[in-house]
Protein backbone atom coordinates (compact mmCIF):
# COMPACT_ATOMS: atom_id res chain seq x y z
CA UNK A 1 0.00 0.00 0.00
CA UNK A 2 1.22 3.35 -0.57
CA UNK A 3 0.82 6.89 0.73
CA UNK A 4 -0.13 10.08 -1.33
CA UNK A 5 1.42 12.99 -0.31
CA UNK A 6 0.56 16.27 -2.33
CA UNK A 7 2.49 19.25 -2.30
CA UNK A 8 5.43 16.08 -2.03
CA UNK A 9 8.30 18.29 -3.51
CA UNK A 10 7.90 21.44 -1.23
CA UNK A 11 9.71 22.15 2.26
CA UNK A 12 7.78 20.37 4.39
CA UNK A 13 6.58 17.71 2.12
CA UNK A 14 10.40 16.80 0.84
CA UNK A 15 11.19 16.60 4.75
CA UNK A 16 8.67 13.82 5.26
CA UNK A 17 8.74 11.92 1.79
CA UNK A 18 12.30 11.56 3.22
CA UNK A 19 11.25 10.31 6.38
CA UNK A 20 8.47 7.84 4.86
CA UNK A 21 10.94 6.32 2.22
CA UNK A 22 13.90 5.80 5.03
CA UNK A 23 11.45 3.90 6.87
CA UNK A 24 10.43 1.92 3.89
CA UNK A 25 6.82 3.52 2.60
CA UNK A 26 5.94 3.42 -0.76
CA UNK A 27 5.52 7.07 -1.87
CA UNK A 28 3.18 8.79 -4.77
CA UNK A 29 3.99 12.48 -4.70
CA UNK A 30 1.87 14.59 -6.68
CA UNK A 31 3.29 18.38 -6.96
CA UNK A 32 2.57 21.36 -9.23
CA UNK A 33 5.50 22.49 -9.03
CA UNK A 34 3.89 26.10 -8.52
CA UNK A 35 6.47 26.62 -5.29
CA UNK A 36 8.86 23.78 -5.89
CA UNK A 37 11.52 22.36 -7.37
CA UNK A 38 11.95 18.86 -9.12
CA UNK A 39 15.18 18.86 -7.57
CA UNK A 40 14.18 18.47 -3.52
CA UNK A 41 12.78 15.12 -4.69
CA UNK A 42 15.59 14.04 -6.61
CA UNK A 43 17.98 14.88 -3.52
CA UNK A 44 15.59 13.48 -1.46
CA UNK A 45 16.14 10.34 -3.76
CA UNK A 46 20.04 10.58 -3.42
CA UNK A 47 19.67 10.34 0.38
CA UNK A 48 17.61 7.73 0.93
CA UNK A 49 18.42 5.47 -2.23
CA UNK A 50 14.83 4.91 -2.95
CA UNK A 51 12.45 6.65 -5.26
CA UNK A 52 9.07 8.34 -5.03
CA UNK A 53 7.10 7.99 -7.60
CA UNK A 54 6.38 11.54 -8.96
CA UNK A 55 3.22 13.21 -10.58
CA UNK A 56 3.52 16.89 -11.47
CA UNK A 57 -0.09 18.02 -11.53
CA UNK A 58 -2.69 19.92 -9.81
CA UNK A 59 -5.15 18.97 -7.05
CA UNK A 60 -7.91 20.82 -8.82
CA UNK A 61 -7.28 18.41 -11.72
CA UNK A 62 -9.90 15.51 -11.48
CA UNK A 63 -8.63 13.31 -14.09
CA UNK A 64 -4.80 13.78 -12.81
CA UNK A 65 -6.52 12.67 -9.12
CA UNK A 66 -8.39 9.62 -10.95
CA UNK A 67 -5.25 8.37 -13.06
CA UNK A 68 -3.42 8.35 -9.53
CA UNK A 69 -5.99 6.94 -7.80
CA UNK A 70 -6.51 4.20 -10.62
CA UNK A 71 -2.68 3.54 -11.13
CA UNK A 72 -1.78 3.33 -7.60
CA UNK A 73 -2.71 1.14 -4.62
CA UNK A 74 -3.40 4.59 -2.44
CA UNK A 75 -4.32 3.86 1.30
CA UNK A 76 -3.70 7.44 3.14
CA UNK A 77 -3.42 10.51 1.64
CA UNK A 78 -0.99 13.38 3.55
CA UNK A 79 -1.85 16.53 2.13
CA UNK A 80 0.66 19.75 2.25
CA UNK A 81 -0.22 21.24 -1.23
CA UNK A 82 -1.73 24.84 -0.89
CA UNK A 83 -0.46 28.02 -1.02
CA UNK A 84 0.97 29.16 2.19
CA UNK A 85 2.18 33.12 2.77
CA UNK A 86 -0.10 35.06 4.34
CA UNK A 87 0.31 38.60 3.10
CA UNK A 88 -0.16 37.36 -0.75
CA UNK A 89 -3.59 35.36 0.92
CA UNK A 90 -4.58 39.29 1.58
CA UNK A 91 -4.32 40.73 -1.78
CA UNK A 92 -5.01 37.28 -3.77
CA UNK A 93 -8.33 36.06 -1.88
CA UNK A 94 -9.74 34.03 -4.57
CA UNK A 95 -6.75 32.19 -5.19
CA UNK A 96 -6.11 31.19 -1.76
CA UNK A 97 -9.50 29.67 -1.11
CA UNK A 98 -9.93 28.44 -4.95
CA UNK A 99 -6.60 26.46 -4.09
CA UNK A 100 -6.86 25.42 -0.40
CA UNK A 101 -10.37 25.08 0.07
CA UNK A 102 -11.92 24.02 -3.51
CA UNK A 103 -8.35 22.14 -4.34
CA UNK A 104 -9.08 20.18 -1.14
CA UNK A 105 -12.69 19.61 -1.46
CA UNK A 106 -11.70 18.05 -5.06
CA UNK A 107 -8.98 15.77 -3.21
CA UNK A 108 -11.67 14.73 -0.64
CA UNK A 109 -14.61 13.88 -3.26
CA UNK A 110 -11.86 12.28 -5.51
CA UNK A 111 -10.51 10.13 -2.40
CA UNK A 112 -14.42 9.02 -1.90
CA UNK A 113 -14.94 7.69 -4.96
CA UNK A 114 -11.98 5.82 -4.74
CA UNK A 115 -12.91 4.56 -1.53
CA UNK A 116 -9.16 6.03 0.09
CA UNK A 117 -10.66 7.13 3.36
CA UNK A 118 -7.50 7.75 5.89
CA UNK A 119 -6.29 11.62 5.99
CA UNK A 120 -3.63 13.84 7.53
CA UNK A 121 -4.25 17.85 6.34
CA UNK A 122 -1.28 20.56 6.61
CA UNK A 123 -3.35 23.07 9.54
CA UNK A 124 -1.60 25.73 10.97
CA UNK A 125 -1.67 27.56 14.62
CA UNK A 126 -3.03 30.71 12.85
CA UNK A 127 -6.58 28.62 13.12
CA UNK A 128 -6.66 29.53 16.71
CA UNK A 129 -7.50 33.32 15.49
CA UNK A 130 -6.09 36.59 17.37
CA UNK A 131 -8.15 36.05 20.79
CA UNK A 132 -7.27 32.61 22.14
CA UNK A 133 -5.22 31.81 25.23
CA UNK A 134 -1.29 31.49 25.08
CA UNK A 135 -0.36 28.19 25.12
CA UNK A 136 -2.68 26.90 22.39
CA UNK A 137 -4.57 24.47 23.19
CA UNK A 138 -6.66 21.97 21.25
CA UNK A 139 -9.92 22.42 23.31
CA UNK A 140 -9.91 26.11 22.45
CA UNK A 141 -12.51 26.41 20.15
CA UNK A 142 -10.73 27.62 16.73
CA UNK A 143 -11.91 30.60 14.65
CA UNK A 144 -11.70 34.56 14.78
CA UNK A 145 -8.74 34.13 11.75
CA UNK A 146 -7.30 37.27 10.17
CA UNK A 147 -5.98 36.16 6.88
CA UNK A 148 -7.51 34.64 4.07
CA UNK A 149 -5.06 31.61 4.52
CA UNK A 150 -5.79 31.43 7.74
CA UNK A 151 -9.78 31.35 7.53
CA UNK A 152 -8.85 28.55 4.47
CA UNK A 153 -7.16 26.45 7.12
CA UNK A 154 -9.89 27.32 9.46
CA UNK A 155 -12.59 26.23 6.77
CA UNK A 156 -10.86 22.53 5.64
CA UNK A 157 -11.11 21.70 9.28
CA UNK A 158 -14.74 22.25 9.67
CA UNK A 159 -15.37 20.37 6.42
CA UNK A 160 -12.89 17.76 7.63
CA UNK A 161 -14.68 17.98 10.97
CA UNK A 162 -18.31 17.62 9.13
CA UNK A 163 -17.19 14.85 6.47
CA UNK A 164 -16.00 12.40 9.07
CA UNK A 165 -19.13 12.30 11.15
CA UNK A 166 -21.15 11.65 8.19
CA UNK A 167 -18.85 8.78 7.41
CA UNK A 168 -17.53 6.61 9.79
CA UNK A 169 -15.05 5.25 7.64
CA UNK A 170 -13.56 8.58 7.01
CA UNK A 171 -10.50 9.12 9.29
CA UNK A 172 -8.65 12.49 9.67
CA UNK A 173 -5.80 13.97 11.49
CA UNK A 174 -5.19 18.09 11.09
CA UNK A 175 -1.82 18.62 12.65
CA UNK A 176 -1.54 22.19 13.49
CA UNK A 177 2.07 23.33 13.09
CA UNK A 178 3.48 26.09 14.70
CA UNK A 179 6.62 27.53 12.87
CA UNK A 180 8.68 25.23 10.77
CA UNK A 181 12.55 26.15 10.58
CA UNK A 182 15.61 24.37 9.77
CA UNK A 183 16.13 21.58 7.68
CA UNK A 184 17.75 18.08 7.30
CA UNK A 185 21.05 17.64 8.77
CA UNK A 186 22.74 16.27 4.89
CA UNK A 187 22.19 20.12 4.22
CA UNK A 188 20.66 18.39 1.05
CA UNK A 189 17.39 19.84 1.06
CA UNK A 190 15.59 23.01 2.59
CA UNK A 191 13.54 26.24 2.72
CA UNK A 192 13.78 27.43 -0.35
CA UNK A 193 11.26 30.47 -0.86
CA UNK A 194 10.51 32.59 -3.98
CA UNK A 195 11.96 36.22 -3.71
CA UNK A 196 12.39 37.89 -0.83
CA UNK A 197 11.67 35.76 2.37
CA UNK A 198 8.44 36.48 4.53
CA UNK A 199 9.65 34.20 6.87
CA UNK A 200 12.20 35.18 9.66
CA UNK A 201 14.53 32.26 9.30
CA UNK A 202 15.10 32.16 5.06
CA UNK A 203 15.36 36.04 5.87
CA UNK A 204 18.45 36.05 8.59
CA UNK A 205 20.00 32.93 6.29
CA UNK A 206 19.78 35.26 3.27
CA UNK A 207 21.90 37.82 4.61
CA UNK A 208 24.08 35.30 6.74
CA UNK A 209 25.03 34.66 3.22
CA UNK A 210 25.37 37.75 1.65
CA UNK A 211 22.36 38.29 -0.38
CA UNK A 212 20.74 40.51 1.55
CA UNK A 213 21.94 43.19 3.59
CA UNK A 214 20.18 43.35 6.88
CA UNK A 215 17.13 41.62 8.72
CA UNK A 216 14.35 44.33 9.21
CA UNK A 217 12.61 43.63 12.82
CA UNK A 218 9.12 44.21 12.98
CA UNK A 219 8.99 45.84 15.82
CA UNK A 220 10.53 45.77 19.54
CA UNK A 221 7.77 47.32 21.73
CA UNK A 222 5.83 44.29 22.30
CA UNK A 223 5.09 43.00 25.15
CA UNK A 224 7.29 39.97 25.37
CA UNK A 225 10.83 39.59 27.08
CA UNK A 226 12.69 41.74 25.01
CA UNK A 227 10.15 43.68 22.69
CA UNK A 228 10.40 41.47 19.77
CA UNK A 229 7.75 38.81 18.59
CA UNK A 230 7.70 35.24 20.25
CA UNK A 231 6.96 32.33 18.36
CA UNK A 232 7.07 28.33 18.39
CA UNK A 233 9.65 27.47 16.19
CA UNK A 234 9.63 23.54 15.50
CA UNK A 235 12.55 21.70 13.22
CA UNK A 236 10.94 20.50 9.84
CA UNK A 237 12.44 17.06 11.03
CA UNK A 238 10.98 16.94 14.27
CA UNK A 239 7.67 17.88 11.98
CA UNK A 240 8.42 15.15 9.47
CA UNK A 241 8.40 12.45 11.93
CA UNK A 242 5.11 13.72 13.32
CA UNK A 243 3.25 13.30 10.32
CA UNK A 244 4.83 9.36 10.50
CA UNK A 245 3.38 9.05 14.25
CA UNK A 246 -0.31 10.59 13.08
CA UNK A 247 -0.31 8.28 10.11
CA UNK A 248 0.46 5.28 12.54
CA UNK A 249 -2.54 6.31 14.42
CA UNK A 250 -4.84 7.20 11.62
CA UNK A 251 -6.41 3.48 12.02
CA UNK A 252 -7.14 3.94 15.59
CA UNK A 253 -9.01 7.39 14.82
CA UNK A 254 -12.62 7.60 14.97
CA UNK A 255 -13.63 10.54 13.10
CA UNK A 256 -11.76 13.98 12.88
CA UNK A 257 -8.78 14.73 15.41
CA UNK A 258 -6.33 17.84 16.12
CA UNK A 259 -2.96 17.89 17.17
CA UNK A 260 -0.69 20.88 17.71
CA UNK A 261 2.76 20.57 16.51
CA UNK A 262 5.45 22.70 18.35
CA UNK A 263 8.04 22.33 20.72
CA UNK A 264 6.00 24.02 23.67
CA UNK A 265 8.43 26.86 23.74
CA UNK A 266 8.40 30.45 22.60
CA UNK A 267 11.62 32.39 21.51
CA UNK A 268 11.73 35.79 20.74
CA UNK A 269 13.28 37.10 17.56
CA UNK A 270 15.86 38.38 18.89
CA UNK A 271 17.18 35.23 20.69
CA UNK A 272 16.37 33.87 16.86
CA UNK A 273 18.80 35.91 15.64
CA UNK A 274 21.61 35.69 18.28
CA UNK A 275 21.23 31.73 18.48
CA UNK A 276 22.30 31.79 14.56
CA UNK A 277 24.93 34.21 14.81
CA UNK A 278 26.10 31.63 17.63
CA UNK A 279 25.71 28.55 15.38
CA UNK A 280 27.16 30.15 11.79
CA UNK A 281 29.84 32.79 13.40
CA UNK A 282 28.26 35.05 11.17
CA UNK A 283 27.10 38.52 12.28
CA UNK A 284 23.77 39.21 11.60
CA UNK A 285 22.60 42.68 11.25
CA UNK A 286 19.19 43.89 11.46
CA UNK A 287 16.95 47.06 12.10
CA UNK A 288 14.28 48.00 13.97
CA UNK A 289 11.42 48.15 11.75
CA UNK A 290 7.20 49.14 12.07
CA UNK A 291 5.28 46.17 13.32
CA UNK A 292 3.78 44.20 10.70
CA UNK A 293 0.37 44.32 10.38
CA UNK A 294 -1.77 41.43 11.52
CA UNK A 295 1.75 40.28 13.49
CA UNK A 296 0.45 38.60 17.31
CA UNK A 297 2.90 39.81 20.19
CA UNK A 298 3.60 35.76 21.64
CA UNK A 299 2.31 32.33 21.22
CA UNK A 300 2.94 28.82 21.19
CA UNK A 301 1.58 25.34 21.75
CA UNK A 302 1.01 23.19 24.46
CA UNK A 303 2.04 20.32 22.45
CA UNK A 304 0.64 17.48 25.53
CA UNK A 305 -1.61 16.09 23.50
CA UNK A 306 0.57 14.62 20.62
CA UNK A 307 2.96 13.55 23.11
CA UNK A 308 0.18 11.97 25.16
CA UNK A 309 -1.94 10.09 21.93
CA UNK A 310 0.84 10.38 18.96
CA UNK A 311 3.90 9.33 20.86
CA UNK A 312 5.65 12.43 19.42
CA UNK A 313 7.93 15.57 21.04
CA UNK A 314 10.31 17.56 19.28
CA UNK A 315 13.95 16.26 19.62
CA UNK A 316 16.11 19.19 18.38
CA UNK A 317 16.29 22.21 19.97
CA UNK A 318 17.34 25.56 18.86
CA UNK A 319 21.29 25.01 18.22
CA UNK A 320 20.23 22.59 15.89
CA UNK A 321 17.93 24.50 14.12
CA UNK A 322 20.12 27.27 13.73
CA UNK A 323 22.92 24.62 12.12
CA UNK A 324 21.26 22.52 9.51
CA UNK A 325 19.24 26.11 8.32
CA UNK A 326 23.06 27.63 7.83
CA UNK A 327 24.04 24.40 6.73
CA UNK A 328 21.53 24.35 4.14
CA UNK A 329 22.02 27.65 3.15
CA UNK A 330 25.93 27.62 2.68
CA UNK A 331 26.00 24.74 0.64
CA UNK A 332 22.76 25.98 -1.81
CA UNK A 333 22.97 29.95 -1.65
CA UNK A 334 20.59 30.43 -4.41
CA UNK A 335 18.54 26.97 -3.26
CA UNK A 336 17.52 24.89 -5.48
CA UNK A 337 18.48 26.66 -8.92
CA UNK A 338 22.38 26.33 -9.14
P1 LIG B 1 5.58 24.77 0.17
O1 LIG B 1 5.04 25.89 -0.66
O2 LIG B 1 7.04 24.54 0.19
O3 LIG B 1 4.86 23.41 -0.23
C1 LIG B 1 3.58 23.36 -0.81
C2 LIG B 1 3.68 22.51 -2.07
O4 LIG B 1 2.40 22.40 -2.68
C3 LIG B 1 4.62 23.14 -3.12
O5 LIG B 1 5.55 22.15 -3.52
C4 LIG B 1 3.69 23.55 -4.25
O6 LIG B 1 4.33 23.45 -5.51
C5 LIG B 1 2.55 22.58 -4.09
N1 LIG B 1 1.23 23.07 -4.54
C6 LIG B 1 0.63 24.25 -4.28
N2 LIG B 1 -0.59 24.29 -4.83
C7 LIG B 1 -0.78 23.10 -5.45
C8 LIG B 1 -1.84 22.54 -6.21
N3 LIG B 1 -2.96 23.24 -6.42
N4 LIG B 1 -1.71 21.29 -6.70
C9 LIG B 1 -0.56 20.59 -6.50
N5 LIG B 1 0.49 21.07 -5.79
C10 LIG B 1 0.38 22.31 -5.28
O7 LIG B 1 5.04 25.00 1.65
P2 LIG B 1 5.39 24.24 3.01
O8 LIG B 1 6.02 25.22 3.91
O9 LIG B 1 6.05 22.96 2.74
O10 LIG B 1 3.92 24.00 3.55
C11 LIG B 1 3.22 22.78 3.34
C12 LIG B 1 1.83 22.91 3.95
O11 LIG B 1 1.95 23.23 5.33
C13 LIG B 1 0.98 24.01 3.32
O12 LIG B 1 -0.36 23.56 3.24
C14 LIG B 1 1.09 25.13 4.32
O13 LIG B 1 -0.01 26.00 4.30
C15 LIG B 1 1.17 24.38 5.63
N6 LIG B 1 1.83 25.14 6.71
C16 LIG B 1 3.08 25.66 6.51
C17 LIG B 1 3.67 26.42 7.52
C18 LIG B 1 5.03 27.04 7.32
O14 LIG B 1 5.37 27.97 8.06
N7 LIG B 1 5.85 26.58 6.37
C19 LIG B 1 3.00 26.64 8.74
C20 LIG B 1 1.74 26.07 8.90
C21 LIG B 1 1.16 25.33 7.89
N1 LIG C 1 9.86 38.66 11.60
C1 LIG C 1 10.70 39.77 11.54
N2 LIG C 1 11.31 40.04 10.36
C2 LIG C 1 11.13 39.30 9.24
C3 LIG C 1 10.27 38.17 9.30
C4 LIG C 1 9.64 37.89 10.51
O1 LIG C 1 10.89 40.47 12.53
O2 LIG C 1 11.71 39.64 8.18
C5 LIG C 1 9.21 38.33 12.89
C6 LIG C 1 7.70 38.39 12.85
O3 LIG C 1 7.25 39.69 13.13
C7 LIG C 1 7.32 37.35 13.91
C8 LIG C 1 8.44 36.32 13.82
O4 LIG C 1 9.53 36.97 13.18
O5 LIG C 1 7.39 37.93 15.19
C9 LIG C 1 8.06 35.09 12.99
O6 LIG C 1 7.57 35.51 11.73
P1 LIG C 1 7.37 34.51 10.51
O7 LIG C 1 6.93 35.33 9.33
O8 LIG C 1 8.58 33.66 10.34
O9 LIG C 1 6.21 33.54 10.99
P2 LIG C 1 4.71 33.86 11.46
O10 LIG C 1 4.61 33.49 12.90
O11 LIG C 1 4.30 35.22 11.08
O12 LIG C 1 3.86 32.86 10.53
C10 LIG C 1 4.21 31.49 10.36
C11 LIG C 1 3.78 31.02 8.97
C12 LIG C 1 2.30 31.00 8.85
C13 LIG C 1 1.67 30.24 9.97
C14 LIG C 1 2.16 30.75 11.30
C15 LIG C 1 1.62 29.92 12.42
O13 LIG C 1 4.32 31.86 7.98
O14 LIG C 1 1.95 30.31 7.66
O15 LIG C 1 3.58 30.71 11.32
O16 LIG C 1 1.82 28.59 12.15
F1 LIG C 1 0.32 30.38 9.92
Amino acid sequence: MAVLVTGGAGYIGSHTVLSLLMRGDEVVVLDNLSNASRESLRRVEQLTGKTATFIEGDILDRAVLQAVFAQHPIQSVIHFAGLKAVGESTRKPLEYYQNNVTGTLVLLEEMRAAGVKQFIFSSSATVYGANAPVPYVETTEIGGTTSPYGTSKLMVELILRDYAAADADFSAIALRYFNPVGAHDSGEIGEDPNGIPNNLLPYIAQVAVGRLPALGIFGDDYPTQDGTGVRDYIHVMDLAEGHLKALDKLPAIQGYKAYNLGAGEGYSVLEMLKAFELASGKPVPYEIKPRRAGDLAAFWADASLAEKELNWRVSRGLSEMMADTWRWQQKNPQGFAQ
